[in-house]
């Protein structure tokens, strides 16, 4: 059972926007066509100023920093402990750390214990021989009797999760590419030496981590193999869904650990958000809640909105789903894009993100943005000849990293040479200074929005109840505190929807999806009408 006292004391976390900033992508000052952190810093005052001005978002995510052969641009860690020249030094590191702090925000960044770079000391010397004291800290084995893999396990990349080391004669195993060996958590070196890294960057100043691959952190001691799953389509579902990973996935020393690195990062009031993946039968989201115990400022990633489809009925039993899921007054997060995903206004389109955006700002729960989502950014195109190493087989993850569009100027104000991916093709449109003079733009609807959020806090910790609206097009719901209650209308169609809803009081318009299309501020639900794609926030004055 939770110790209920401490669940009811808030973390920072809880009441946190946080922003996801893709290093390379966001500004170039080292005239490379790479963003670096010395970029992030002259850029700070756009995401919170500490004077109340900015988008005013509370935290950032930096994805990895770290030294890096970037094989997997930053997920193949060469040494834990210092920053990639490519971004700059542990310098401007120290710099950015007071910077963020100086505006009252906090940073978090990747933390990636699964694995490391091939190019890693360790693997260096694990690969040695198989007499090495480091031997043990990554995942060998002999090939099995037919002289191939051990086992049966795949790389979540494509293909089989192990790679035969011709010096050795043994086979070593990753998760994912071969270019990212998975450490060995059995091993308690690893273990002390990876707990020491995430000490030193919290007293270094750092408010907490996004932990990478969690699922992955543990293998079955015993290698034995996966069973086939039943309703994998082949040709249809990623080759990795061929198999249920019971050996491979959410072992129950995963989850050991996770308490123990939870309880760490609360000494430090830091918070730990864990990158899990939906489980292929049942969820596996509760047990990594309980995981964290009492450290409310632990939690896992929740994606089951991110690939939804696109219905009132399905959003709505999702988010009731979860909201049961939950015990009351736990720490919830809705994320809808990240590194890793085709961007909202591609998945969807840019109406429907401008709903989500309405939508993920005013549920119960942790927003997480990732860069570029407040401007409408789309999908980019890759340079001839480049793709990201997830293979052919399977889309590159390119187009949704492309550099943030500041301005209208050539590169759109990220870099002043050639960018490492091209811009959006509508940057000159879609941008921050554009953006900032329109008051219809997604930077105004999410600023609006995110200054609401801030202000409110039935947005912050109110209930959330579900809404009947009398149209199955239109998703509801409420977010109550004491007597106080914010309404929250979504017309997920393209058609206008007449609604009909309870006696609720005089509702006040506190937010619109078009605000040029509702000029009065007093809205009467008895006779209300949602146009297409329109979204509106009302508080209820009861
Ligand atoms: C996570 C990251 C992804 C990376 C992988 C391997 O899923 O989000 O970008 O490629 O882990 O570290």
């Amino acid at each position: 059972m939770h110790n209920k006292q401490k669940l009811q004391k808030h973390s920072w976390l809880d009441h946190a926007v946080v922003y996801q900033i893709y290093p390379r992508s966001f500004k170039d000052t080292t005239h490379n066509g790479v963003g670096d952190l010395q970029g992030i810093i002259e850029r700070l005052d756009y995401l919170n100023d500490g004077q109340g001005g900015g988008l005013g978002v509370d935290a950032i995510w930096l994805s990895p920093i770290f030294c890096s052969p970037m094989i997997d641009f930053g997920y193949d860690i060469s040494d834990h402990r210092n920053i990639d020249p490519l971004f700059g030094n542990l310098e401007i590191f120290d710099e950015l750390v007071a910077q963020v702090h100086k505006r009252g925000m906090k940073l978090m960044l990747d933390f990636v214990p699964n694995h490391t770079s091939s190019s890693h000391p360790w693997f260096v010397e694990s690969k040695s021989s198989v007499n090495n004291p480091k031997r043990d800290w990554y995942v060998w084995h002999d090939p099995g009797p037919d002289g191939l893999a051990p086992n049966n396990w795949l790389s979540v990349f494509g293909g089989s999760a192990w790679t035969f080391d011709e010096q050795t004669g043994q086979y070593y195993m990753h998760t994912f590419l071969s270019a990212q060996p998975d450490l060995n958590w059995h091993n308690p070196e690893v273990k002390k030496e990876m707990f020491g890294i995430m000490r030193w960057w919290l007293e270094r100043g750092v408010d907490g981590f996004r932990v990478d691959a969690v699922p992955h952190l543990f293998e079955d001691k015993k290698l034995r193999d996966n069973p086939p799953n039943p309703n994998y389509v082949p040709g249809q579902d990623d080759e990795y869904e061929a198999q249920y990973h019971v050996y491979t996935n959410n072992l129950p020393e995963t989850l050991a650990l996770i308490k123990e690195m939870g309880a760490l990062l609360d000494e430090h009031n830091a918070a730990m958000i864990n990158e899990v993946r939906l489980g292929q039968r049942g969820d596996h989201l509760r047990d990594f809640y309980e995981a964290c115990g009492d450290n409310r400022t632990c939690q896992p990633f929740n994606f089951r909105l991110l690939n939804a489809p696109w219905q009132a009925q399905t959003y709505r039993e999702i988010i009731d789903k979860l909201e049961k899921l939950l015990w009351p007054d736990c720490s919830a997060n809705w994320v809808f894009g990240n590194h890793d995903m085709s961007r909202l206004a591609i998945r969807l389109d840019r109406p429907r993100a401008r709903l989500v955006a309405v939508l993920q700002m005013t549920l119960r729960g942790t927003p997480f943005i990732y860069y570029g989502e407040e401007l409408g950014m789309i999908d980019g195109g890759l340079p001839p000849k480049r793709d990201d190493q997830r293979g052919k087989k399977t889309p590159s993850r390119d187009p949704a990293r492309t550099p943030m569009q500041w301005d209208a100027s050539k590169n759109a104000g990220f870099s002043d040479t050639e960018p490492w991916l091209p811009v959006g093709i509508d940057y000159k449109e879609y941008n921050t200074a554009s953006e900032l003079s329109d008051p219809d733009s997604f930077l105004n609807l999410y600023k609006v929005l995110i200054g609401l959020r801030k202000t409110s806090p039935v947005l912050l910790d109110g209930k959330y109840e579900s809404l009947e609206t009398g149209s199955d097009q239109v998703l509801g719901f409420t977010r109550n505190l004491d007597k106080k209650k914010i309404l929250v209308l979504l017309n997920f169609s393209k058609q206008p929807q007449v609604l009909s809803l309870p006696q609720l009081g005089r509702p006040g318009l506190l937010c619109a999806t078009e605000p040029s299309l509702r000029p009065e501020q007093e809205i009467d639900c008895q006779k209300l009408s949602l146009n297409p794609l329109e979204s509106l926030v009302l508080d209820l004055r009861l």
